[in-house]
């Protein structure tokens, strides 16, 4: 049984990035797929003040622990200012170098007010976790106007959007599982 987990990609209070992260995580439960969310409100933010990198940091390192031992990671990510917001990044500048991301299966979920459904952010991460080369499930989603089009039972108002959502969450399963048979796809650490 595989083990996925949900990274709400912002600390933002009330966000729409958790909202989608918890209708998310019960879609999978409803599948029999164990996927906890990774909430970035709590990273140990007041731990890494001045710049931290490379020490040994307990509580940084149980918070990213929940990331580095998941099967798969499924990215809920926020669009701000035409890119991913700054607490991801800190969260990524903060995993172990190399062997957390390394042929980590991720998928990808962009949500934003705008247009385009935070496309731009997404398409940023995947040039960082394709840096870290990380294995990214092909089928992304980008929810545009979130704050009208997404309802926290129903999931997207737009019909085709939702189709694609539904299409990730059923595929993204088996996609860790195929790279999980191949020895040679997969991380060791
Ligand atoms: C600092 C900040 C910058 C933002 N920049 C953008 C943006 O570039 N494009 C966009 O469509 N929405 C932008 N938004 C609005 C978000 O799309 C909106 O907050 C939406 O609810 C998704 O973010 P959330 O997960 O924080 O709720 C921004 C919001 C914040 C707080």
């Amino acid at each position: 049984m595989i083990s996925l987990k949900i990274i709400s990609g912002t600390d933002r209070p009330n966000s729409y990035a958790l909202r989608v992260s918890k209708y998310v995580q019960e879609k999978y439960r409803q599948q029999g797929v164990s996927a906890e969310i990774i909430d970035l409100q709590n990273f140990p933010l007041d731990q890494v003040v001045g710049g931290k990198y490379g020490e040994e940091l307990p509580a940084v390192d149980n918070f990213m622990e929940q990331a580095v031992i998941a099967d798969g990671l499924v990215v809920v990510c926020p669009e701000y200012n035409g890119g991913y917001p700054g607490i991801l990044k800190l969260f990524i500048d903060y995993l172990p170098f190399p062997n957390s991301l390394d042929k980590k299966p991720i998928a990808l979920i962009g949500e934003a007010n705008g247009a385009f459904g935070a496309m731009r952010a997404v398409e940023q991460l995947q040039q960082v976790f394709g840096y870290r080369n990380a294995h990214i499930f092909p089928e992304r989603v980008f929810i545009s106007r979130v704050n009208k089009n997404f309802d926290d039972e129903d999931g997207i108002k737009n019909e085709f959007q939702q189709q694609l959502l539904e299409a990730q969450i059923n595929g993204f399963p088996e996609f860790v599982k195929n790279l999980q048979g191949d020895e040679s796809l997969i991380t060791d650490g």
